[in-house]
Parts: structure tokens; C-alpha cells; sequence
């Protein structure tokens, strides 16, 4: 079993692991039709889906095997902001998936940016990870900005490659390597 040593602590952010006390913070993004709109599948939730969600993020606190989704609530003295999620795509070839979601309260401060570096930091560092890959719909310009802050190249821009609101949509492919980030972190440090 993987998991980080909890808390993780930034400069102005605490990450640890979903529990349901967190429903109302969570519901609160969750409700929302501008954060859920590039999200597949996913319309604002009711109270009760959120609860399930909680639920189930709550269980997402190790990688146990392959497919395993790490989430973690990250933190403020305002609550639960948002969440950073890594899921163990392979492990034969060390890759996970970056993923993550914030309440546009707490938007424009870089705090995403912050969450997702200490949640790769752990992935890279700890975990051993070789590539970290994320992906987004090709309209979804805050989160492919979000990617590129990471330092994360743009791979692919598959186009029309998905079914997305009735429609096709193109899906942008963003990735960094272990020693990529490495190089990164000695570079800005
Ligand atoms: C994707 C998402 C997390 C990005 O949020 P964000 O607020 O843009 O990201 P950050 O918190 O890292 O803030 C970065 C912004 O703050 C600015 N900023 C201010 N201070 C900063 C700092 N100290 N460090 C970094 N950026 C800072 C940056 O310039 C950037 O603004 P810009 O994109 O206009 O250039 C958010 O839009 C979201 O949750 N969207 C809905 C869910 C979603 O789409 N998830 C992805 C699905 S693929």
C-alpha cells in the first residue's frame, strides 16, 4: 500500500484525505454548473450524489493496486477548497493520472497549481512514479493553462475523439516524466 505521510503541508495549503464531514464544502463545488461543465458525464450534483461522492472519495486515501485513485481534500483555514486526485493508470509503467477540482471562490491564486506540485512532488518522490499524465476537453483553457503552469507538455490534441454534451469534442493530452519534474523542482529551487 502507497499513501502519503498525512498531513501534507505547503505553503499555504493542508492536503489529507476526503472524510464526510467535508460533504457540505464539497457540495458546495459540486453544485455548481461552471465548475462540473467540462466534466464527463457529470451535471451538478444533488445533495445526496455529493454524498455519495464523499463517500466514495473518502475510501481514495492509498494506492493499493493498479487502477486505485489517491484524493485528497485540500485545504485552508475556509475549509475544503478542492480536491487533487492521482490515479495508478499502470504499473508496469509507473503512470498515473493527474486530476483535480477547485471551487471558483478560491480561484486566480495559483492554490491548484500549489496542491497538484505537492501531490506530484509525493508522486514523482515517494511513490517512484515515471510519468504523470492529465488530460481535458480542448475548451477547458484554465485547466490546459493549469497543465502547462505544471510544466506539463502538451502531447495530443485528439481531435473530436469523444462523444462530450451530444457532440464530438477534442481531448488535449498534457504529461511530465519523473526526471523532467526533478529537473524542474532543482531548477526553481
Ligand atoms: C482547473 C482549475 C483547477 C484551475 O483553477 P485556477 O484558479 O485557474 O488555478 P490556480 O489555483 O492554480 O490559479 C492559477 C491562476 O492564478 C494566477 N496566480 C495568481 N497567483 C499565483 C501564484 N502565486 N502561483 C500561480 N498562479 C497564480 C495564475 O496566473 C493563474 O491565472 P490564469 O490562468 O488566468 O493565468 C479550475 O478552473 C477548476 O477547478 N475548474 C473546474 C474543474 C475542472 O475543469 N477540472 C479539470 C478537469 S480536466
Amino acid at each position: 500500500m502507497f499513501q502519503p505521510t498525512y498531513p501534507i503541508r505547503t505553503e499555504r495549503l493542508t492536503l489529507r484525505p476526503i472524510t464526510l464531514d467535508d460533504l457540505d464544502d464539497v457540495y458546495a463545488w459540486q453544485s455548481r454548473p461552471d465548475v462540473v461543465r467540462w466534466m464527463l458525464g457529470a451535471g451538478p450534483r444533488t445533495r445526496e450524489q455529493s454524498l455519495s461522492s464523499v463517500t466514495a472519495m473518502a475510501r481514495e486515501d492509498a494506492l493499493r493496486a493498479e487502477g486505485d485513485c489517491l484524493t485528497l481534500a485540500v485545504t485552508t483555514g475556509a475549509g475544503v477548497i478542492g480536491t487533487v486526485e492521482l490515479v495508478w493508470r499502470s504499473e508496469a509503467d509507473r503512470t498515473a493520472e493527474l486530476g483535480y477540482v477547485f471551487h471558483p471562490d478560491h480561484g486566480g491564486r495559483g492554490l491548484a497549481t500549489e496542491a497538484a506540485t505537492a501531490l506530484l512532488d509525493w508522486g514523482f518522490g515517494q511513490f517512484g512514479l515515471h510519468r504523470v499524465y492529465a488530460r481535458c476537453h480542448g475548451d477547458n483553457e484554465a485547466s490546459a493553462r493549469m497543465m502547462a503552469r505544471l510544466g506539463m507538455r502538451q502531447e495530443a490534441r485528439h481531435v473530436e475523439s469523444y462523444r462530450f454534451g451530444g457532440q464530438w469534442a477534442d481531448q488535449l493530452v498534457f504529461a511530465v516524466l519523473g526526471r523532467e519534474w526533478r529537473a524542474r523542482g532543482a531548477a526553481a529551487g
